[in-house]
């Protein structure tokens, strides 16, 4: 299995905060049988100098596989990041910021966004070739309430990803996003794994909710973790009744 949204690397962001800690994930993500994972830093454009970015991930990824490699643990890294969204990312070689060797980029929002903002950027993402894939479609209200906005996203473009911990908690959520799945407003399901009790290494757990849906979706994490293209079926266009998206 392939795992594109992590905070495995050590005391970069609120993940891991030290080796010990990353070596424990790492170990759970392979005991669940991921061998292919994403090392997603958060990276904040607003506070944050690219070149230092870069430079502090360089540094943890190498101690990392240092280790990694020091006790044996097999499985297949990539260097990426998820990056919060600003206007000025547009000035960014954003190719340093997408999993490595592709054109897939991973950003997340403010939970309240200027709606046509996001689309200029992520329009202007989507121009200059690369393939926004949206972090935890789920946290977002303004999206959740507006299934049709998704839609239009998915037709230009944007892959959606969601969190496995939130297709293992029951709720209101865990049902709209059976839904998604079902519209195929859903293309990706990851862990988002911080540390072993807040946000856990679950991606096998949340993948065997999937049923049928899940052989798919594996797929398409591997395929953006090769880097291959791959054709988008249109969604489903939902529609409000009774004040339902059905
Ligand atoms: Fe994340």
């Amino acid at each position: 299995m392939t795992d594109l949204h992590t905070h495995i690397l050590p005391g970069i962001d609120d993940g891991a905060k030290n080796i010990e800690q990353s070596i424990q994930l790492l170990k759970a993500e392979i005991a669940t049988g991921v061998n292919q994972i994403a090392f997603t830093p958060h990276f904040y454009f607003e506070r944050q100098l690219p070149d230092d970015f870069l430079k502090a991930r360089e540094q943890s990824h190498q101690r990392l596989m240092q280790e990694a490699e020091r006790q044996g643990l097999r499985f297949q890294g990539k260097l990426a990041a998820e990056l919060f969204f600003s206007t000025g990312l547009t000035q960014l070689d954003l190719k340093q910021f997408c999993i490595e060797g592709t054109n897939y980029l991973l950003m997340e929002f403010s939970m309240r966004p200027d709606i046509s903002l996001i689309e200029d950027v992520l329009f202007d993402i989507l121009g200059e070739g690369f393939i926004p894939i949206l972090a935890h479609v789920e946290r977002y209200h303004f999206l959740m309430d507006n299934p049709e906005l998704l839609e239009k996203w998915i037709h230009q473009g944007v892959l959606i990803q969601v969190n496995a911990g939130s297709l293992l908690k029951k709720g209101k959520t865990n049902k709209f996003l059976r839904k998604l799945i079902q519209w195929g407003m859903v293309h990706i399901i990851s862990s988002d794994v911080h540390s072993l009790d807040r946000r856990p290494p679950n991606l096998a757990e949340g993948m065997a909710e999937l049923k049928k849906y899940q052989n798919r979706l594996e797929q398409n994490a591997d395929r953006v973790f090769q880097g291959k293209f791959f054709r988008i079926d249109p969604p489903y266009t939902p529609k409000k009744r009774f004040g339902i998206w059905m």
